[in-house]
């Protein structure tokens, strides 16, 4: 008779949870608008599903919907446009999950086989359930910038954080975030090799093949479960009442927040930081002045400086980086090399030959129509193409005495302009630069 009863125990209470979770079980034929019933929310109304302003329109997404600060942590299409008010999101008959326009066209929302419902955790995972009730999508295996309590990062080059563009713009930005199959936590740019050319920050957990975990209390560790390798220590918080993140920022800086639930009005603190070190500045991250500039390490904000020659593509986002002064330059305007000193970029090269002395690659360059730069080192002359990427203050420990030569073509008479008495200025700046790189910074060990 024991038997019996305990199993209607055992079954009730698998009926309870399920009915919890009903709650927040979507099926096929559910729909949100932008404006009204625009999400999904978890069981406890922590996290939501859904639409979420973005620019002049809206995107779909996860976001914190239980505290104030409204926090995206996942994005779906983070590269697509904003879609306007009119869109419907459709959560199809034949399980799939779409926008519609109110032209009618489609745009999926992630690839799936045929759903049967959908739900959105506490956890903050969106999950995609086929009819045996097995998952075969989630929002946490397809991470854009942050990483959750709970999830994961696996050991697969491609499923990495990549920073957004902006703490408004979750468009993919240019710093990720790779837990690498041979054990290092590193980051990157985006857009290079996985060498040590371009990796900024690493640190090796010493378990090749690990995943990256993050729990609830804040800790952060590499795992192939019979080892552990600690990243930031776990934090002394009952489960449930502080939230924590993981983000990969539009700065190239990765942090660690926290967030106190049990404040009345919270807010997100940074707990942890791997580029906290000494020395380590905001330039430190690479690329972070986009193409064709530098950023010069004094001050506490990112301080960008364009090439001579060259302007910010927008005044007011000078991250962005920089491009030629004029639109209306073309090969056969009379132009001259202008030697950049202490500036360094990224060693890429469309032609490369030995030539006896630095003239003679300047030479090569001015001949060249396609020639925008040169570096010339040890009598190997390589011509560069715009745009140049990775553009560095030279470190004073650096050993490379590669010249970096960047061509300037001189405005056609016509337009008459001021002469070129800036260049003088610009080459003194760049040794007090030289004073301020030396005195703020040393370099870190890489991979
Ligand atoms: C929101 O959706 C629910 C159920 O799907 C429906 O009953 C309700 O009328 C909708 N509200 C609005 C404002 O459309
Ligand atoms: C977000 O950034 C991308 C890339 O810079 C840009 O193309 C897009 O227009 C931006 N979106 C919004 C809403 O500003
Ligand atoms: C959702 O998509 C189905 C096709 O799967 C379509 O029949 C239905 O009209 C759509 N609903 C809305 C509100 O657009
Ligand atoms: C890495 O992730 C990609 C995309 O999710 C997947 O197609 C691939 O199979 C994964 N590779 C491994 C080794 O797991
Ligand atoms: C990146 O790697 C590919 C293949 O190994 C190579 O062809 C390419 O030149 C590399 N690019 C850079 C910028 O190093
Ligand atoms: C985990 O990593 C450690 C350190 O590399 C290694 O000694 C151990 O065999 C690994 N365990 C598993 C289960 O792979
Ligand atoms: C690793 O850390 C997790 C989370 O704290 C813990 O559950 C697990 O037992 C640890 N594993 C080892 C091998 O220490
Ligand atoms: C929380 O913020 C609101 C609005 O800014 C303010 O009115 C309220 O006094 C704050 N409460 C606390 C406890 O700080
Ligand atoms: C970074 O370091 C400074 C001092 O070295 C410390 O005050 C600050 O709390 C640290 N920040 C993080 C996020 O660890
Ligand atoms: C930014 O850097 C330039 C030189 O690269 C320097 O002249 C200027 O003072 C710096 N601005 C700030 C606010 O630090
Ligand atoms: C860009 O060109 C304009 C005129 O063509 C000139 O006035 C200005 O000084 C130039 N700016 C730089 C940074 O060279
Ligand atoms: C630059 O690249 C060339 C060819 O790819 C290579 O031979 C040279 O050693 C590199 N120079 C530096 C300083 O890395």
């Amino acid at each position: 008779m024991m038997i019996p009863i305990f199993l209607f125990f055992l079954l009730s209470s698998i009926f309870t949870v399920e009915a919890q979770q009903g709650q927040s079980i979507v099926k096929p034929g559910s729909i949100l608008t932008p404006t009204t019933n625009s999400s999904w929310l978890s069981p406890s109304g922590l996290y939501a599903f859904g639409f979420y302003k973005q620019g002049n329109g809206y995107a779909v997404g996860v976001f914190l919907a239980g505290i104030p600060q409204k926090t995206v942590v996942w994005t779906a299409n983070r590269d697509n446009p904003p879609v306007s008010a009119q869109v419907t999101l459709n959560f199809t008959s034949d399980g799939r999950l779409v926008l519609q326009s109110a032209q009618g066209t489609e745009t999926s929302l992630a690839n799936f086989d045929p759903a049967s419902s959908a739900s959105m955790l506490d956890t903050g995972n969106f999950v995609v359930y086929n009819s045996d009730n097995q998952p075969i999508w989630e929002s946490f295996q397809n991470p854009t910038d942050t990483l959750l309590p709970t999830q994961r990062l696996l050991p697969n080059d491609s499923v990495v954080l990549k920073s957004s563009v902006s703490e408004s713009n979750q468009s993919t930005g240019r710093f990720r975030a790779i837990m690498q199959q041979d054990g290092y936590v590193a980051l990157y740019p985006v857009g290079t090799n996985l060498t040590i050319d371009y990796g900024y920050w690493s640190t090796n957990s010493g378990i090749p093949h690990g995943n990256l975990n993050l729990d609830d209390h804040g800790f952060l560790y590499v795992t192939n479960s019979s080892f552990n390798f600690t990243l930031s220590p776990s934090r002394n918080s009952a489960k449930g009442t502080v939230l924590y993140r993981l983000r990969m920022e539009d700065d190239g800086f990765l942090r660690l927040y926290s967030y106190n639930l049990q404040e009345q009005n919270g807010s997100w603190s940074i707990i942890w930081s791997p580029l906290n070190e000494t020395g380590v500045n905001r330039c430190f991250p690479r690329g972070v002045c986009g193409v064709n500039a530098y950023c010069d390490p004094g001050g506490n904000d990112i301080n960008c400086t364009c090439l001579p020659g060259f302007v910010f593509i927008d005044e007011s986002k000078r991250t962005l980086g920089c491009q030629r002064n004029s639109t209306t330059e073309n090969c056969n305007e009379k132009g001259m090399m202008e030697e950049v000193p202490n500036i360094i970029w990224e060693n890429v090269t469309y032609s490369q030959s030995l030539l006896p002395t630095k003239q003679d690659c300047d030479d090569a360059c001015l001949q060249d129509c396609s020639c925008e730069a040169a570096l010339f080192n040890d009598r190997v002359c390589r011509k560069q193409k715009l745009p140049l990427r990775f553009v560095n203050i030279k470190l004073p420990i650096d050993s490379d005495a590669t010249l970096a030569f960047i061509k300037v073509r001189t405005p056609t008479p016509s337009e008459p302009t001021p002469s070129s008495e800036g260049t003088v200025t610009k080459k003194k700046g760049l040794d007090t630069l030289f004073l301020c790189y030396f005195l703020f910074s040393y370099a870190l060990p890489l991979l």
